[in-house]
């Protein structure tokens, strides 16, 4: 007999796990992972129904009965702090008529009061009144949990970042994160107080584009030379201009080595781009105030180990990217298998001069706002991507650089030349495929 939560669960039309193992091959990938409708909404039921992702930073909520509202994959979801201080994420849903409750982006209230029928919940989710109570059952059904905003499976918070599974099984957040937390404390540990906040709103794009081309990206440093050669100054300083960032010299040339910096891949999916030494950090008394906040609370050894930067994008599997050294925090939100919504938020730290937090704002804006000279040309290139791979001319998209994994194994991971595409081939052949064929990611690398 057929079970009837599984008859009645599911609508995804189905694709066999024959068709999806044929879709990915070691070095490359079918274009339909960019282009067919039904395995994006597969992949929002079983990547984004799955994995941990990330929802916001609890700093989004400082205080009781703040909350954002947001989406994991097409899941609406509202991340809020109850009148205790703890932080939920619960669906936003009436459990009576199913609308959603809250209809703006942020704020704070104590209930979440349904416009249709005035049902009416707290800050954590549960149900605190609805009209006509007697007709429903009274007390008992006001307290019955399954009357209010239903809870995810599971959430989880590593160093401020709020991250939520829609699956009751699975790896723990901790076994989740494994080597890429390296990426995670080498951006928090750069706060005086050990703590990050998001503090100056977010830059928004909508993106003609697949999801997994802004993951892509996060893994590849290739890319920089071309895409991003207009950033390049006749010094050959990238990101010089208009205040981007520290400084790095690339050896007063256009054209980078980057099989040196290398990238560094783990298991389910995630990595990071190493990146060239700074060879000018910043300098200025806001700068050496902010060293010395760091000197005070850690020392002189390890606040140097802190200020290192050796790494440029870090990338968690399937939609969080941040930089330490560019103080940003990406959240991809897959709308649809052409379009894609992504969210750039500046990311302050805690006990550093405010002044310094500003400028760091303001970098941001010259790299990744709308405007801005880096993530500009990226979306170009996502953008172009998309229309390009409406060609049946050729099936495949390639990520054939450097074959295999990496040369030499790193904290955890894998670490490959500069060039070498094996991040990707980590995430399509052993996490995509994995994922999409009823599994939990690879934990094994
Ligand atoms: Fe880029």
């Amino acid at each position: 007999m057929t079970d009837i939560r599984e008859a009645c669960a599911k609508t995804t039309p189905r694709i066999s796990e024959a068709e999806i193992r044929a879709l990915v091959r070691p070095d490359r990938i079918h274009r339909r992972l960019y282009t067919d409708p039904d395995l994006f909404d597969l992949e929002m039921e079983r990547v984004f129904g799955q994995a941990w992702i990330l929802v916001g930073h609890d700093s989004q909520v400082p205080k009781p009965h703040d909350f954002v509202t947001t989406r994991i994959g097409k899941e609406p979801v509202i991340m809020s702090r109850d009148a205790n201080g703890a932080v939920h994420v619960v669906a936003n849903r009436c459990a009576h008529r199913g609308l959603q409750v809250c209809a703006t982006e942020s704020g704070s209230t104590r209930h979440f009061k349904c416009p249709y029928h005035g049902w009416s919940y707290r800050s954590d989710g549960s149900l605190a009144s609805m009209p006509n109570a007697v007709s429903y059952g009274g007390r008992d059904a006001i307290a019955d949990p399954a009357n209010g905003l239903r809870p995810v499976a599971r959430m989880a918070i590593y160093r401020g970042f709020v991250f939520a599974s829609l699956s009751p099984t699975g790896p723990s957040l901790d076994e989740y994160l494994n080597g890429i937390k390296t990426s995670i404390d080498d951006l928090v540990d750069r706060a005086p107080d050990g703590e990050i906040a998001f503090v100056g709103g977010c830059s928004r794009y909508i993106v003609r584009a697949n999801w997994k081309t802004q993951i892509d990206n996060g893994v590849d440093l290739h890319h920089a030379t071309y895409t991003h050669v207009s950033t390049l100054d006749a010094d050959g300083r990238q990101f010089s201009r208009h205040g981007g960032g520290p400084r790095i010299l690339i050896d007063g040339k256009r054209s980078i080595d980057w099989e040196p910096f290398g990238v560094v891949g783990f298991p389910y999916g995630h990595g990071y781009q190493g990146r060239p030494p700074v060879e000018t950090l910043p300098s200025g008394p806001i700068y050496e105030d902010y060293v010395s906040r760091l000197v005070a609370k850690h020392g002189e050894e390890r606040t140097k180990a802190i200020l290192k930067y050796d790494r440029f994008n870090s990338v968690v599997y399937p939609s969080f990217t941040f930089q330490a050294f560019g103080q940003h925090v990406r959240i991809v939100r897959p709308t649809a298998v052409d379009k894609t919504e992504i969210r750039v938020y500046p990311v302050a730290l805690k006990g550093a001069p405010e002044a310094y937090n500003r400028a760091a704002i303001r970098s941001l804006a010259a790299t990744h706002s709308a405007a801005s000279m880096i993530q500009t040309d990226d979306i170009e290139v996502f953008e172009r991507a998309q229309r390009g791979l409406a060609s049946t001319s050729n099936d495949w998209v390639l990520f054939a650089g450097h074959p295999g994994k990496g040369e030499e194994w790193h904290e955890g991971g894998w670490r490959g030349s500069g060039t070498s595409e094996f991040v990707s081939r980590i995430q399509y052949a052993e996490n995509w495929v994995s994922y999409m064929c009823g599994g939990q990611g690879n934990a094994v690398a």
